[in-house]
């Protein structure tokens, strides 16, 4: 038996296809995209070509030369934020947020760089309109956020706090890691100056594959962040400044990308929203079943149209890490347990240090893993109850 219930951290198995194509990469196409004018070459143009195409449509955004390759969302957000930040900026952020967002915005704050607020959430995870209001200063320049909560999947209300930074000319970025893919996303509905996404996770593509979509006037506050070789203007040591190449310095992950473009065409075959529907109704099932098990407490919002498929939960019985162990060793579902990179977001919900064990649903899950998912859950603290009632 094997169950795998950490798609919240990367989703597995992938579409079919996305193996397929990423071996027909490597095996029969094999160039560095960009590079060179070998018919070989411009196969591989057109791969990356077509997936910018599928990229820009998928989030209905309109140019595709603006939709940017890096090898995650980590990247992303370090490149969005270091390269368009000045001294003196005001930036807001969540306590539901990332280490991806926290950790670079925490090292300028460390050097003088910017002010950071980093605005506490309710204990559903989500960020207060009012308090966010009232955060903003005549210095505010950049907001940051999380769409969905990595640990209790909250959804934040972005459109809204999208529509305040426009009306206040400040710049919006977006980490969409644990949307993109299952919740349907628009650049311009958010109100958004850049939508940050990794491959691996709700977009069912392949690991070391992620990137951003930027706006122009984004795109203009900011310089390049990494330099060097874009197959571009090979005569000048300056960095090129248009898009893509301003921010895809270096060799792409070509096969990388290739399965991402086979992950998107995937979903849009199959319909996000059927996608979405699945995921709810196993999320739903797994969270009325999870408050029917003694000791077990669960994080977050019961309505699941409210939040995405990341659960996460505590027994008084036994200990997180001990009760993911066991899931794993013994009875072959996989999860995951502690702070999940996102240690503010636990301390929010009251769950720091120790964390939470996380149940993470993808759409290669079925019923049959969730009620053998509870039934052994119940069996579990059943044995862990008899055992120290025993002692
Ligand atoms: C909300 C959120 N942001 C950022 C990341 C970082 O993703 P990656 O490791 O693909 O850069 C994650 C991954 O767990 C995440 O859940």
């Amino acid at each position: 038996m094997n169950i795998y219930l950490d798609n919240a951290a990367t989703t597995f198995p992938k579409p079919p296809t996305v193996y397929t194509s990423m071996m027909n990469y490597m095996m029969n196409i094999g160039t560095n995209p960009g590079r060179g004018a070998s018919t070989a070459s411009l196969e591989g143009n057109k791969v990356v070509l077509n997936c910018r195409y599928a990229l820009m449509d998928f989030f209905n955004f309109d140019k595709a030369q603006n939709v940017i390759f890096t090898p995650n969302i980590t990247t992303s957000l370090n490149t969005l934020i270091k390269s368009s930040v000045q001294k003196g900026w005001h930036v807001i952020t969540s306590s539901m947020d990332h280490n991806a967002t926290l950790r670079p915005l925490t090292s300028l704050a460390e050097k003088g760089t910017i002010e950071l607020d980093i605005l506490r959430c309710s204990k559903e995870g989500l960020l207060n309109i009012d308090d966010f209001i009232n955060a903003i200063k005549t210095n505010t320049k950049l907001v940051v956020l999380s769409h969905a909560s990595n640990i209790i999947g909250s959804i934040q209300p972005l459109e809204a706090i999208g529509k305040i930074c426009k009306d206040k000319g400040i710049f919006f970025i977006i980490d969409a890691a644990q949307t993109a893919g299952v919740v349907p996303l628009d650049f311009y509905k958010l109100s958004c100056n850049a939508l940050a996404f990794t491959g691996h996770k709700s977009l069912l593509g392949p690991q070391g594959i992620g990137g951003f979509l930027i706006d122009d006037a984004l795109n203009e506050a900011c310089s390049a962040f990494i330099e060097g070789g874009t197959g571009s203007l090979s005569s000048s040591i300056i960095q090129p400044d248009f898009l893509p190449d301003k921010f895809e310095s270096g060799t792409l992950n070509a096969p990388g990308i290739a399965g991402l473009l086979e992950s998107i065409n995937y979903i849009n075959a199959e319909g996000i929203d059927s996608i979405r529907a699945h995921e709810d109704y196993l999320c739903n099932h797994l969270i009325l079943g999870l408050l029917n098990i003694p000791s077990i407490e669960v994080y977050g919002f019961t309505d699941v149209s409210k939040r995405t498929a990341a659960i996460s939960l505590n027994s008084t019985k036994i200990d997180n890490s001990e009760l993911g162990f066991i899931l794993d060793s013994e009875y072959g579902i996989t999860t995951r347990t502690g702070l999940h990179c996102a240690p503010l977001a636990h301390e929010n919900i009251g769950t720091y240090p120790t964390g939470t064990l996380r149940f993470g649903i993808g759409p290669f899950n079925d019923i049959k893993d969730i009620n053998y998912t509870l039934a052994t859950l119940n069996t579990i603290i059943r044995k862990v109850w008899f055992f120290k009632w025993k002692i």
